[in-house]
C-alpha cells in the first residue's frame, strides 16, 4: 500500500514524497531541497507513532537527494493516514518543523501515481509559487492561534504562507509568536501590518464587534477576507460590509465566513439526506440548543457577556444555527418574533466577586474555575491582562452582564417553512436537537454530550448512559432508519479540520464548495440574530428580518 505525502515550506521544501516500500517498514523521502534529518513520523489516524530509527539525508546540504527512513511500529501494508513528518532544516538555524500530509493533493494525485508505487521522486508538486497566497491573521486569541495561525504555519503550507499577525494586545501578540514559534511580523496596527506584509488574504478572528472594521479595512485595500463567525454583530455593520464589498469588488475585495457547523459530520449527513429528497419538501423545523453550565458559563465570563461586544448569544452563538437552518432550508428568513431573558447568570447569582481568581466564594460556587493550570492559557490571557484589562475568568454573576441566557424564537422563511428555535445557556446537559418535518417523512438529529468538569465528573450524574449522536429518518416509504454518521477527528467534531481543508488546502481561486459561506449568506445569519434582539427588546413584537438591510 502506498502512502503519499507532499508539502511545501517556503524555503525548505519544494517537493516531498513519502512512500513505504512494498515489503517492510521503511520509507523513502525525497526532497529537492535541504533537509538534514528526519526525526520522526507520527500518524494521526490510527494513533500509531511511527518512530524513525535511522534517517539521514544522503545528499549534500543544497542538492536534491533521497532519505531512507526506517519506521518502527508500522506493519507492512498498513495505510498510515495523515502522517506528519518531523524534519530538521539546517539553514533556518537548525529549526525543527513538521510537514503534514496533504489530503487534497494526495486525492488528486493518487490515481495517477498509484501505478508508480514506491518510485522515488514520483510525486510532482501540483502548485506553483504564484498559487501560494500570503495570509495575515488578525486576532491572536485561542481561535486565531489554533484554528488559523498554527495550521497555516504547519499544515496548509502548499497553498498558504502566514506572513503576519495582528492583535490590539501587544503582550498577547508576543505570546502568540512564542507559542507558534514563528518570527513573522506582528503589529498592533493593522494598516501598518498590511503595508509591511502585503498579504493576499486577511483572516479575522478578533472579538465579534471588531470584525467589521478589519473586514472593511482589508476589503478597502482589495484583499480577500476570511472571517470567523459571526460576520459582525448588527444589521448596520452588515450594511457597511456589503457596501465596502460592492465598492471594492473590482479591486479584488471578497469576504467569506467560516461557518463550521456546516462541516459537522452529522450536519453534512443531514444536508445530504435533505438534498436527496429523503423527506420530500421541508415543511417545518424545530431546533433546540442546550449549553450546559460548564460550556454555557464560559460565555458569561468574558467579552461575550456584553451585547455591544457579541450581539448576545442570539448572534454570537445562534449564528451557527441560523446559518445552518438557512442552508438546510434553502430560503430567506422573513418575519420573526422572540422572547428572551437573563434567568440564571448575572444579577441572578446568589453571590459574586470580580473574578474566579482569588474569589472568596470558590468553595461553594458550582461555576468556579481555575484556568491558570493551563500554561498556554495563562500566557495568552492572565499574563497579557495588563495591556488591555481583558479578564478571562470574570465572575458569571456580574450584575453588569446584559445578554440573555435563554430565548425562544418563531420565524418563517420565504418558502413558507416555519421554524421554532430555542437556546438555553444554563442547561442540565449539552447538546442539540433538530427535527425537520417534510412531505415524505421526518428526520431528527439529536446530540447529547457527556461534558465533564475539570475533576472528571459528568455535569449530570448518569449522562454517560445517554450521551451520543443519533440521526434518524422516519420515512413514509422506508419506515424508520438510523443513519450512520462518521466519527471525525479534530475540534468541533471534525468540523474545524474539514473547513480548513476547504479554505486552505486548495488554491484560493478554486471553485467554491457549497459549504463555504459567501458574504450574503453570512449576512442572513447575523440578520436573524439581530431581529431576535429587536423583537425581545420590543416585548416579542414581529420583526421583518429583511427590512433590517434597508
Ligand atoms: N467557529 C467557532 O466554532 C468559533 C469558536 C470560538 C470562537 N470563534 C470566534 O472566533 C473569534 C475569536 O474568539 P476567541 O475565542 O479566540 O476569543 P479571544 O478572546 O480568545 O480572542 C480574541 C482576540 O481578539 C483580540 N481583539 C479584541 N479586540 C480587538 C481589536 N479591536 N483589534 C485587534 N484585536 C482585538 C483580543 O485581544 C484577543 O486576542 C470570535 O469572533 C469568535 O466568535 C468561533
Amino acid at each position: 500500500m502506498v502512502l503519499w505525502s507532499h508539502s511545501y515550506r517556503a524555503m525548505a521544501f519544494s517537493s516531498l514524497v513519502f512512500a513505504p516500500e512494498s515489503r517492510h517498514t521503511s520509507a523513502t523521502i525525497v526532497s529537492r531541497d535541504v533537509v538534514s534529518t528526519v526525526l520522526s513520523v507520527v500518524t494521526l489516524k490510527p494513533r500509531t507513532a511511527a518512530l524513525v530509527e535511522h534517517a539521514k539525508m544522503n545528499h549534500a546540504a543544497t542538492a536534491a537527494g533521497t532519505c531512507r527512513a526506517k519506521l518502527a511500529m508500522v506493519p507492512p501494508g498498513v495505510l498510515i493516514a495523515e502522517p506528519r513528518i518531523r524534519i530538521r532544516i539546517p539553514q533556518s538555524g537548525t529549526r525543527v518543523t513538521w510537514l503534514s500530509y496533504n489530503r487534497a493533493w494526495a486525492a488528486d494525485q493518487s490515481a495517477g501515481q498509484r501505478s508508480a508505487a514506491g518510485a522515488v521522486g514520483a510525486g510532482k508538486p501540483s502548485c506553483t509559487m504564484s498559487q501560494r497566497k500570503r495570509y495575515v491573521v488578525v486576532g491572536t486569541g485561542s481561535r486565531g492561534i489554533y484554528m488559523f495561525a498554527r495550521p497555516l504555519l504547519t499544515t496548509y503550507t502548499e497553498f498558504c504562507e502566514l506572513v503576519g499577525l495582528c492583535d490590539r494586545n501587544a503582550l498577547r501578540l508576543e505570546a502568540a509568536r512564542r507559542m507558534l514559534q514563528t518570527d513573522v511580523p506582528a503589529d498592533t496596527d493593522f494598516r501598518r501590518l498590511l503595508r509591511k506584509t502585503n498579504p493576499d488574504v486577511v483572516v479575522v478572528a478578533t472579538q465579534d464587534n471588531t470584525h467589521a472594521r478589519y473586514i472593511i479595512a482589508a476589503m478597502s485595500a482589495g484583499r480577500r477576507v476570511i472571517s470567523e463567525k459571526p460576520l459582525c454583530v448588527s444589521a448596520r455593520q452588515c450594511r457597511a460590509i456589503l457596501a465596502a464589498r460592492d465598492r471594492y469588488r473590482s479591486a479584488g475585495a471578497e469576504c467569506f465566513v467560516t461557518h463550521n457547523m456546516r462541516y459537522a459530520p452529522s450536519v453534512t449527513q443531514l444536508k445530504r439526506l435533505l438534498d436527496g429528497g429523503a423527506i420530500g419538501r421541508i415543511l417545518s423545523v424545530n431546533f433546540h440548543e442546550n449549553l450546559d453550565r460548564r460550556h454555557g458559563a464560559d460565555y458569561f465570563r468574558r467579552w461575550h457577556r456584553m451585547k455591544s461586544n457579541s450581539g448576545g448569544l442570539q448572534i454570537h452563538k445562534a449564528s451557527h444555527h441560523f446559518d445552518t437552518l438557512n442552508w438546510l432550508v434553502g430560503s430567506t428568513p422573513q418575519t420573526l418574533c422572540a422572547r428572551g431573558a437573563l434567568m440564571f447568570y448575572g444579577r441572578n447569582g446568589p453571590f459574586r466577586h470580580t473574578r474566579c481568581m482569588g474569589c472568596p466564594h470558590c468553595g461553594r460556587c458550582e461555576l468556579f474555575v481555575d484556568m491558570w493550570h493551563n500554561p498556554q492559557k495563562k500566557m495568552l490571557y492572565l499574563d497579557a491582562e495588563s495591556a488591555d484589562g481583558y479578564i478571562r475568568d470574570g465572575c458569571v454573576f456580574d450584575p453588569a452582564i446584559d445578554i440573555e441566557d435563554q430565548f425562544a424564537v418563531l420565524y418563517t422563511y420565504a418558502n413558507g417553512v416555519n421554524v421554532t428555535y430555542s437556546l438555553t445557556a444554563f442547561a442540565s446537559y449539552e447538546g442539540w436537537h433538530i427535527q425537520i418535518e417534510g412531505t415524505a417523512g421526518r428526520v431528527e438529529l439529536r446530540e447529547v454530550h457527556d461534558t465533564r468538569w475539570a475533576g472528571g465528573t459528568s455535569v449530570v450524574h448518569g449522562l454517560e448512559r445517554i450521551a451520543g449522536r443519533q440521526l434518524t429518518l422516519y420515512s413514509f416509504r422506508e419506515g424508520v432508519r438510523e443513519i450512520p454518521v462518521a466519527d471525525e477527528e479534530g475540534t468541533h467534531g471534525g468540523a474545524d479540520p474539514a473547513i480548513q481543508r476547504d479554505f486552505f488546502a486548495r488554491p484560493a481561486d478554486a471553485p467554491l464548495t457549497d459549504r463555504q459561506a459567501p458574504l450574503e449568506q453570512a449576512v442572513q445569519a447575523v440578520l436573524i440574530g439581530h431581529a431576535v434582539n429587536v423583537s425581545i427588546a420590543r416585548g416579542g413584537r414581529p420583526v421583518d428580518v429583511q427590512s433590517l438591510l434597508r
